[in-house]
């Protein structure tokens, strides 16, 4: 057998001190699909996700819990963990910074850049943002403000290793020339080009033991712990097998893909590109950075109380469903905005009234016209059947070019094309008066059969957004195949579901929601609410 092409798909390690949010939900639902798709076009993936567990800030938390960094993060990681399947999101693995294997690789490179000169002993003086685990130059600090989040810094000095960035710079810019496509979109690609050409510094890579405890150690000097991001960044090569497993390092490493937010995307380029260069590592082959969710217009902030749990949100509504809306409702790389009203309208116009619709109505006039069996396609094609079939093709080609250049919105824009464009069909065929009609057998055999067909199509395309979705299709339309033997575009051409197969009626796929209820409902919680905490109020007052 030919052997696969390796993809190595990863999210960011995401920080223990805090439960999952939307933000979270959205880059590892990105990456499942990406992970989903790629399987169905024929490769062999590594998808990845994680905690990152050490760091100032994860310190700070258990110590105001009153429990041990480690314990606050065996906690939460189990939200992580947990929230995974709910969303229908099925990593290969999960890296915790405080894994044995991941603290190995991290020291080994420690070691390494030491070794070659490239980390050297000086002394740190300036700010750190505890908020982005970010050490910050006295020429960029006004007011004593993090530069990126606004949130207040600290100074400090203290004895400290450097990684020899600078040295690096010319041969980042250069790297970067050379791969126009390690990373995208293109806007931030030249912001990061702009922020390199004013001159990279020497990177400080360690914590003084006595001001952090919690961090890995230097291999070499016991009174130094390994700066967070340096740990952290490194996540990426033990999931891949660095120094474990060289055979599958090799095969995965120079298709890795890193999908992160905007926010920390200098540290994904500039540190871990250099970083890699001086391991002589090749650098990932693209880094993807995405936008930030707004909730109705307004930064979401825990203070706000505004942030979107994902477990609230698909206790309420479905999971698929989710995915779909977070997919489809932005460009991803842009900013966009979350509204549960949005939410609903996308569920009852393109999920029930589009995409469920058609599946009922098809798999109906199978049972009721067929006898639940796909018909064959005898006699001559009609017009609407040859637009129907050419559709279908074009718009497989085209979700193929978008998916590659993970255009998420756009590739189901153009599944939504043929779904809409299928619905017509039904009401240009009226199938319903051919089954009226004895003589007409024949053509309203032809029309199920196209009907099964495009809808064949459609699942195939909608399973790497929607799993759940794809397989409650499959049941009714009888396709028995298991996705691992699925394959883009072997089974989205028109002839894959055969005559013959029994369709079996079931469920509404994505039942309407009457938003004025949900609204309502909403108004009633908010009203409950208010009373716990008038009543709260009124006891305090009576102690
Ligand atoms: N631990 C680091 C990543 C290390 S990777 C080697 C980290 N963790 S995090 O828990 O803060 O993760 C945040 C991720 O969520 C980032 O990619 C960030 O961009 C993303 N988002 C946080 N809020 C967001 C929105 N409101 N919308 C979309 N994504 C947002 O950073």
């Amino acid at each position: 057998m030919e052997k696969r092409k390796a993809y190595y798909i990863t999210t960011p390690i995401y920080y223990v001190n805090d439960v999952p949010h939307i933000g979270h939900a959205y880059t590892t639902i990105a990456a499942d699909t990406m992970a989903r798709y790629k399987r169905l076009r024929g490769f062999d993936v590594l998808f990845a996700t994680g905690t990152d567990e050490h760091g100032q800030k994860i310190a700070k938390s258990a110590e105001k819990m009153g429990v041990e960094p480690l314990e606050l993060a065996n906690q939460v990681v189990l939200k992580f963990k947990n929230l995974w399947p709910i969303l229908n999101i099925k990593p290969d693995d999960f890296v915790r910074t405080t894994e044995k294997r991941h603290e190995q690789v991290v020291q080994k490179l420690f070691n390494r850049l030491y070794e070659k000169g490239d980390i050297y002993k000086g002394e740190y003086e300036g700010w750190y943002c505890v908020a982005c685990e970010a050490f910050w130059p006295e020429s960029q600090v006004e007011e004593n403000k993090c530069p990126d989040c606004g949130r207040p810094v600290e100074k400090f000095k203290e004895e400290s290793y450097f990684f020899k960035m600078s040295k690096y710079q010319d041969r980042l810019l250069q790297h970067i020339k050379d791969h126009p496509d390690c990373i995208k979109p293109e806007s931030r690609k030249n912001e990061i080009i702009r922020f390199i050409e004013r001159g990279l510094r020497d990177q400080s890579v360690t914590r003084t033991r006595a001001s952090l405890e919690w961090g890995i150690d230097v291999p070499f000097d016991s009174e130094h712990v390994i700066y967070v991001w340096f740990d952290a960044l490194i996540n990426y090569l033990t999931v891949a097998g660095y120094g474990i497993d060289e055979k599958k390092f090799n095969f995965y490493w120079p298709e890795a893909v890193h999908l992160i937010g905007k926010d920390i995307l200098r540290f994904h380029t500039i540190i871990w590109f250099t970083m890699l260069m001086a391991a002589d590592i090749a650098p990932p082959k693209m880094v993807f950075s995405h936008g930030w969710w707004t909730m109705e217009g307004e930064k979401m902030s825990k203070s706000k109380g505004n942030v979107v749990d994902p477990y609230q949100i698909t206790e309420e509504f479905d999971a698929d469903a989710f995915r779909y809306f977070l997919l489809r409702e932005l460009c991803f790389g842009q900013d966009g905005n979350f509204s549960k009203k949005l939410l609903i309208q996308r569920i009852n116009y393109d999920l029930a009234n589009d995409l469920g619709n058609l599946l009922s109505r098809t798999v109906a006039m199978t049972k009721i016209f067929c006898d639940r069996k796909i018909p064959e396609p005898l006699g001559k094609d009609e017009k609407y059947d040859v637009e129907l079939r050419e559709l279908a093709k074009d718009m497989v080609e085209q979700f193929i070019q978008e998916m590659d250049q993970m255009s998420f919105n756009v590739a189901l824009e153009n599944i939504w094309t043929l779904v809409r464009r299928t619905n017509k069909y039904i009401d240009q065929t009226e199938p319903w008066i051919l089954g009226r009609d004895e003589s007409k057998k024949e053509r309203l055999n032809k029309v199920i059969f196209h009907l099964a067909q495009s809808l064949q199509i459609i699942s195939v395309l909608v399973y790497p957004f929607m799993p759940a979705t794809a397989l409650k299709i499959w049941k009714q339309l009888g396709i028995e195949e298991a996705i691992e033997n699925m394959l883009i575009p072997e089974d989205t051409k028109w002839g894959k579901l055969k005559p013959g197969t029994m369709v079996s009626p079931g469920e509404n796929l994505f039942p309407r929601i009457d938003d004025k209820k949900k609204d309502g409902q909403e108004h009633a919680r908010k009203k409950k609410t208010l009373k716990k905490k008038k009543l709260k109020l009124n006891l305090k007052s009576k102690n």
